[in-house]
């Protein structure tokens, strides 16, 4: 398979799927993690959320568990989202997680966790900051309306403060397999910031959001409409999804997507060779909701079963058929199955009989045959043709075929 990187950085293609947390105190008002921004709360009304914010039963090893047991191979939290306040004890500023009732560093706690289970930890950054003086709040998407009294909007000194606290979380909290930045308002570019990233964490893998390009080009939902129609990802690209239709922090009574969206979306990401980040908002007593678990879970299942097919390397124009997205290993091929529409599949141009169809989402074998098809009757010869797939069960998956070849296709 193509490195990406050639050095520390490749853990990041095998890993491919990884659990996505938005976490912060924002989680007590239980309804959006920009909870300050969307009721446009001043800071005396929102910041005190901070004494409320007491997650007695904060474990990462069940966080852990759960990602895990759902085949995720990397995690992503939210140190510091755009309400500014920091997830972790930055020696910078005073409004931090250290002085919350709990008084206890919960990065440090999940950090410990990880690298005692071997789980490559990344980290969330935003550049908008509603609470830090110097971080020039101009009423641009997610800011605050202008600067508050006793700010002092200036960029180069706010940069100086993100570089510092970047430094402590490439420092302070062992091996950090990413830095995941977001919220850039403002055009300035400045590769020191990420080079410096590169010099502490040399495994580090660096998104498209920050003062350069990074390492990884990065996708929000199914947003952009631009993912669908490439056939495979030609550079680093990670997508990322919320469970909750509306919020990634989280929200009381939230609505979810379907599992079988989800399953979709990720099949089609991965199976182009890019990497998936699912989110949950863990709540503020610090637990994944069972509920939010439960889906995980059920994802999770569909993507072990599969999952050997996300392991070979995306192969666009094997077949004309466009349901389907193609992986490949040596001489086997993995068809997924988008958009089924019928119970047979055709898969033009080829022509070459399997040794053995898997249906690998419940390991059945599946005829294949070469046959002469009406739709193709000006063609010379016969193409391999599926018949009988078990649509009616299948109806809430992606199914994904692996077909062992005789030979190179
Ligand atoms: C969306 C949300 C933001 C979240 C981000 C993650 O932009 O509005 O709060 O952090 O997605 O990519």
């Amino acid at each position: 398979m193509n490195r990406w990187f050639s050095d520390a950085r490749d853990w990041f293609q095998t890993a491919k799927y990884g659990l996505f947390l938005h976490w912060g105190i924002y989680a007590v008002g239980a309804w959006h993690e920009q909870h300050q921004y969307r009721k446009r709360l001043s800071r005396p009304e929102y910041e005190p959320f901070m004494h409320h914010f007491n997650p007695v039963d904060f474990d990462p090893d069940r966080w852990l568990d759960i990602a895990e047991a759902a085949g995720m191979r990397y995690l992503v939290i939210t140190t510091k989202h755009i309400d500014g306040f920091c997830m972790w004890d930055s020696a910078l500023t005073d409004y931090k997680i250290t002085n919350t009732p709990y008084g206890r560093d919960t990065l440090a706690m999940l950090a410990e966790a990880c690298h005692r289970r071997g789980m490559p930890l990344c980290l969330y950054y935003s550049f908008v900051d509603h609470h830090h003086p110097n971080y020039p709040n101009e009423g641009r998407a997610h800011e605050l309306p202008g600067p508050q009294p006793g700010d002092e909007p200036d960029l180069d000194r706010y940069l100086d403060y993100v570089r510092g606290q970047i430094r402590e979380l490439c420092t302070n909290y062992g091996p950090i397999h990413g830095i995941w930045w977001d919220a850039r308002r403002f055009e300035k570019d400045d590769p020191s910031l990420n080079a410096m990233i590169h010099e502490l964490q040399p495994a580090a893998v660096i998104n498209s959001r920050g003062l350069d390009p990074g390492d990884v080009v990065v996708y929000e939902r199914d947003y952009d409409k631009e993912i669908h129609s490439m056939p495979a990802f030609t550079v680093a690209t990670e997508a990322c999804q919320a469970i909750g239709q509306q919020s990634w922090g989280y929200r009381e009574g939230e609505d979810y997507f379907t599992v079988k969206f989800l399953i979709q979306s990720i099949d089609r990401i991965l199976a182009k060779g890019g990497n998936y980040l699912l989110n949950v908002g863990p709540t503020a007593k610090g637990c994944i909701a069972p509920n939010e678990a439960e889906i995980l879970r059920r994802i999770g299942d569909w993507y072990q079963r599969v999952g050997e097919a996300f392991a070979a390397e995306a192969v666009p124009g094997l077949t004309d058929n466009r349901q389907v997205l193609t992986t490949r290993r040596g001489n086997t091929v993995y068809a997924h199955l988008h958009e089924v529409t019928g119970d047979g599949l055709v898969l033009h141009p080829i022509r070459q009989l399997p040794d053995r169809v898997v249906l690998l989402n419940d390991g059945r074998e599946l005829t294949a045959r070469l046959d002469d098809l009406p739709i193709y009757h000006r063609e010379e010869g016969p193409c391999l043709h599926i018949p009988r797939l078990p649509v009616e069960e299948m109806q809430n998956e992606v199914m994904v075929l692996r077909l062992d070849f005789p030979a190179a296709l």
